[in-house]
């Protein structure tokens, strides 16, 4: 089958790089990404590709490449839909807020919507592929969906889990460490596995390149986000023992790192963990887990969430303790405040709940990032729902300068590892900040003897 025409459901932060990849990647293929949101469309079409509204190295580039070429974002759904040959579903999978499951299960409405939108939409055969990271046996449901019309269409559902991290997400798709596809082990399927094998072909090699059944590849998604974030919980876990006991968790890390069983990466211990996915997708493995009665499963993976709620408590409480007891009213600056660096995104970032807290003892928080605005620091602090939008708005500054939002600080939390801040004129800061002057580093980046000539109390994870 040749493929000429794909579109793509989401144009969020996995819809919108990946589908841009594609595109540049394969110019004789025309992709057309949509989504209901009409504000995000717009961005995604603003003239200067500075203003697409996601921050990712590399991307606006791409998409000034081939934006108006073959890639196209709109919000005609069931024009882009009728048009494909394949669709990808690359919609938000929250964890559910309401009903079953509550704060465990995926919330797959916008899945189950996307699936309705195509059985009523579509006038000839199509491959389904999920994009989003689903729980094990979706295609199941959405296949159900699709083959309830009765207009005697077939579709194929093929299950294509993202990998790419934030951040780095266009280096991530330009070299995959793999491509998974799941599909049915029918010659239909087969045929469709095919189909989507050949567009990844353009620039992937096919060593690189898994296919697999549709559960294990479903599954296979959970299990790297649980394993990854498992590696994190689990060095944080030792970061707060080497505090006891004079181990300094760097040298931990670099030391078991070498032992290639283990490998050295995503050993860095931090604040806790943040991001859309890993708590996300655990939760759902542990519902999951609990789903079919195992419960020692369930328990195991949800320890990880457990550490790592610990973590990002224990480090506020931290602060407290060595602020003698009291922040009320004190200035305390925020280095950070994305989940991680180079990216605009916040979901889960640690830097949120530490705030909440330290908002809760009445500290004045002054936070600084170099990609995210005041609005949407001051929306994750209501989402919590702590207090009123107002209180929030009154507890929290933000500056467009680092060295302002130091100014007067009692203390100085790093909250992302973005690189600009290691080489500040850390002597300027200490200058005009409130003595003692305390740096909290949450992601242990900055030299602690080179804090502490210059007369910081200086405090790192696990050191
Ligand atoms: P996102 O919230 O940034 O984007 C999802 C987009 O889908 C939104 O813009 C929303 O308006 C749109 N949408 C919702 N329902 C729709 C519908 N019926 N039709 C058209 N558009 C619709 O989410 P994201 O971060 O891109 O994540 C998408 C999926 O990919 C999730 O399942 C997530 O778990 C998975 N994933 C995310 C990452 C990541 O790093 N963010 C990495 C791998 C996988
Ligand atoms: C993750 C997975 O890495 C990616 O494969 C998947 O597709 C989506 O989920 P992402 O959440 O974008 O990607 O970023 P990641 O680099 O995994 O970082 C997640 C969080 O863990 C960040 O808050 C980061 O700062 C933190 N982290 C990461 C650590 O605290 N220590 C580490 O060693 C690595």
């Amino acid at each position: 089958m040749k493929i000429t025409k794909i579109c793509c459901l989401g144009a969020g932060y996995v819809g919108g790089p990946t589908m841009a990849v594609i595109a540049q990647k394969c110019p004789h293929i025309q992709v057309t990404v949509v989504d209901l949101n009409e504000e995000r469309i717009l961005e995604w079409n603003d003239e200067d590709t500075n203003n697409i509204p996601i921050y990712e190295p590399g991307l606006s580039q791409i998409v000034g490449e081939s934006r108006g070429r073959n890639l196209f974002f709109s919000t005609e759904v069931d024009k882009a839909i009728d048009e494909a040959q394949i669709i990808f579903i690359s919609v938000n999978t929250p964890t559910k807020t309401y009903g079953k499951g509550k704060g465990m299960a995926a919330d797959l409405k916008h899945i189950e919507l996307c699936a309705r939108q195509i059985a009523k939409v579509a006038k000839d055969d199509k491959i389904v592929v999920e994009k989003s990271t689903l729980p094990v046996r979706t295609a199941e449901a959405i296949k159900s969906i699709l083959d309830s019309t009765g207009n005697g269409l077939k579709f194929q559902i093929l299950s294509n889990p993202e990998f790419l991290a934030e951040g780095s997400a266009i280096q991530d798709l330009l070299n995959p460490d793999r491509i998974l596809i799941g599909g049915d082990t029918s010659a239909e399927g087969e045929k469709a596995i095919q189909a989507l094998v050949d567009i990844y072909r353009n620039w992937v090699s096919p060593e690189k390149i898994l296919t697999t059944n549709v559960w294990s590849s479903e599954l296979s998604k959970l299990t790297a986000n649980a394993f990854l974030a498992q590696r994190i919980s689990s060095i944080n876990a030792m970061s707060e023992l080497c505090e006891k006991t004079g181990a300094d968790v760097n040298e931990v890390a670099k030391a078991i790192g070498m032992d290639s069983r283990i490998g050295s990466k995503f050993l860095r211990a931090s604040v806790g963990f943040g991001g859309s996915c890993f708590q996300k997708d655990i939760l759902n493995l542990v519902y999951i887990s609990k789903s079919y009665g195992l419960n020692e499963v369930a328990d195991y993976w949800e320890q990880v969430i457990i550490m790592n709620d610990h973590q990002k408590r224990r480090f506020s409480d931290n602060m407290l303790k060595t602020l003698y007891n009291t922040a009320a009213n004190k200035k305390i600056a925020f280095l950070g405040w994305a989940f991680k660096k180079d990216t605009n995104d916040t979901r889960e970032s640690a830097a949120i709940y530490v705030a909440d807290d330290l908002i809760n003892e009445k500290a004045k928080i002054v936070v600084y990032d170099p990609k995210v605005s005041r609005k949407k620091i001051l929306a994750d602090l209501d989402y919590l729902e702590t207090r009123t939008s107002e209180e929030n708005e009154n507890s929290v500054i933000t500056f467009d300068n680092p060295y302002l939002s130091c100014e007067k600080a009692h203390a100085i939390a790093i909250l992302t590892e973005w690189d600009e801040f290691v080489q500040y004129d850390w002597q300027r800061i200490y200058d005009n900040m409130e003595k003692p002057a305390f740096v909290f580093d949450g992601r242990n980046i900055l030299n602690k003897v080179e804090l502490e000539s210059i007369g910081f109390r200086y405090q790192g994870i696990g050191q």
